[in-house]
């Protein structure tokens, strides 16, 4: 069976809209995944500062962030769900990817410049936005940095599911964008 990773930064995890149209759409994909759930919430997540570097630069990586890094780097398909945060992803999440962006794992580098290492040939974003921001506005910083990250660590082509204006529209309107996106979602595990 081929692997997928899932990273859930659904940091208010029951609460969390983004989660629910998440939740459904995972589970149709392990009908063809084997998938490995990181979820951030539960991880210990130190940010990176200059002693980490300097560790990590003497080759000193503890094995449980190589493990992150090596699921990540050899997986088939990479889904990511996380609330659209100060424009952006959440901080967590971001730091979590810090901890796992290894070279020779999940990138490679040579005199010039860096490429992406991992296998994955398609990144599912899911993301839910409080204000109506549509997916690659100049706004949606959270796309266009996992596209950035894509490129970086070689993630694939880059699939968004989204709903916007969740924090401005009724509680009816809410559960039918959320409906939507599940649906959409559901369509996409076709072919990814
Ligand atoms: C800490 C925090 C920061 C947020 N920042 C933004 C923001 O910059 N732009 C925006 O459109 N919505 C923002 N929102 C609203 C969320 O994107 C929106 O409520 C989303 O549906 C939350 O997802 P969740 O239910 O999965 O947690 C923020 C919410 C929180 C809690």
């Amino acid at each position: 069976m081929k692997k997928l990773v899932y990273i859930d930064a659904c940091i208010r995890d029951e609460e969390s809209r983004t989660k629910r149209i998440a939740l459904p759409i995972i589970d149709e994909l392990k009908k063809k995944y084997d998938v490995t759930t990181f979820v951030i919430n539960e991880l210990k997540l130190d940010i990176v500062q200059k002693a980490l570097i300097n560790k990590r630069l003497s080759g000193d990586i503890p094995s449980y962030i190589m493990n992150w890094a090596e699921t990540i780097s050899d997986a088939d398909r990479v889904v990511i769900s996380a609330p659209f945060w100060d424009m952006s992803i959440p901080s967590a999440l971001k730091t979590f990817i810090e901890l796992s962006s290894i070279l020779n794992v999940t990138f490679i580098s040579d005199d010039k410049t860096c490429y992406g290492n991992c296998k994955s040939e398609k990144l599912l974003y899911i993301t839910t936005r409080g204000m109506d921001i549509s997916t690659r506005d100049k706004l949606d910083q959270g796309t266009s940095y996992l596209e950035a990250l894509s490129y970086l660590w070689g993630l694939g082509e880059v699939i968004v599911v989204s709903c916007q204006n969740m924090d401005y529209v009724s509680c009816e309107e809410v559960e039918n964008k959320i409906h939507t996106a599940i649906q959409e979602g559901l369509e996409i595990c076709k072919n990814f």
